[in-house]
C-alpha cells in the first residue's frame, strides 16, 4: 500500500507573517502523522520553514531548481542550496515553469537528475492543455514528458521520484478534473512505467494537482492511483489545507 503525500505548493505568495501563521496552524494540526506532507515554499522563506519545521513530520521542498550546480548562474538555486536549507523534495516541471520559464523536457530531465544527485526527491510534473485534451494528445503529452525525464535518469532512478498530474486546464481555474478523469491518467502512467519496470510503477507516488480543494480532495484521493495531492491556491488557506491533509490520511 503506497503512503499518500499531500504536497502544498504555495507558488509565488506569502510574506514571513502568513507563512508563520501557516506553519503554527499546520503543526497545531500534528500534519505529516498519518500522510506525507510536504510545503513548496518561495525559497527566501525556506530557512523560516526549516526552522520552524525541524521538530516536526513535516517536510518542505522548493519549487525549482537550476540545472547547474553551481556557479556564474545570477538568480538561480540550486539542488545544493535546497538541501542545505533541510529540503527533502523539489518540484520539477511545474506547468508555469513550463510555460513562462523555459523548461522545456530536456531541462526537467537535467533538473531531475541534478536532484536526485543531491539526495532530494524531486516531484516531476506533467500535464496537457485543454487543447491537446481536446485533440486527444492527453497520454501522448503525458508520456512524452515523462520519457524525457526516464531518459535522462533511467528507470530505476524513477523509484526515488514522485510524478505529480497536474492538467493546465485545471490549474488555478476553479476546474478540477473529475475523480474518473484524474484515475484514468494515473493509471495510464502507471501503466507506461510498468512497462518499462513494473516494481517502479507499483511503488511511485503519483499526485494530482490541479484546483484541489476540501470539497474535492476525499473523492479524487480515493482513487486506485491516486496518491495525494500537490494543492496550490487552498494551501494558503489554513482550515482548508488541514483539512486537505486529513482527507488523505
Ligand atoms: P491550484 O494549483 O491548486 O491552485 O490549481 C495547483 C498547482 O499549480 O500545483
Amino acid at each position: 500500500m503506497r503512503r499518500k503525500l499531500v504536497a502544498a505548493n504555495w507558488k509565488m505568495n506569502g510574506d514571513t507573517a502568513l507563512v508563520s501563521g501557516l506553519l503554527s496552524g499546520f503543526l497545531e494540526a500534528e500534519l505529516g502523522a498519518k500522510c506525507d506532507v510536504a510545503i513548496f515554499a518561495p525559497t527566501i522563506f525556506l530557512p523560516q520553514v526549516a526552522a520552524t519545521l525541524k521538530e516536526s513530520k513535516i517536510r518542505w521542498g522548493g519549487q525549482n531548481s537550476a540545472a547547474y550546480l553551481k556557479g556564474a548562474y545570477t538568480g538561480e538555486t540550486s539542488s545544493v542550496m535546497l538541501k542545505e536549507c533541510g529540503c527533502q523534495y523539489v518540484l520539477v516541471g511545474h506547468s508555469e515553469r513550463r510555460a513562462l520559464f523555459g523548461d522545456t523536457n530536456e531541462i526537467c530531465g537535467v533538473k531531475t537528475e541534478l536532484a536526485l544527485s543531491e539526495g532530494l526527491i524531486p516531484v516531476v510534473c506533467v500535464g496537457e492543455t485543454l487543447e491537446q485534451r481536446e485533440a486527444n494528445q492527453t497520454m501522448d503529452i503525458v508520456r512524452e514528458q515523462l520519457r524525457a525525464v526516464i531518459d535522462q535518469v533511467g528507470i530505476d532512478a524513477l523509484a526515488s521520484c514522485v510524478i505529480a498530474y497536474e492538467p493546465v486546464w485545471a490549474i488555478g481555474t476553479g476546474v478540477t478534473a473529475s475523480p474518473d478523469q484524474a484515475q484514468a491518467v494515473h493509471a495510464d502512467i502507471r501503466a507506461y512505467v510498468a512497462e518499462q519496470r513494473a516494481s517502479v510503477a507499483e511503488k511511485i507516488q503519483i499526485l494530482y494537482g490541479g484546483s484541489v480543494t476540501a470539497g474535492t480532495a476525499q473523492e479524487l484521493f480515493g482513487m486506485p492511483d491516486v496518491d495525494g495531492g500537490l494543492v496550490g491556491g487552498a494551501s494558503l488557506k489554513l482550515s482548508e489545507f488541514v483539512t486537505i491533509c486529513h482527507s488523505a490520511e
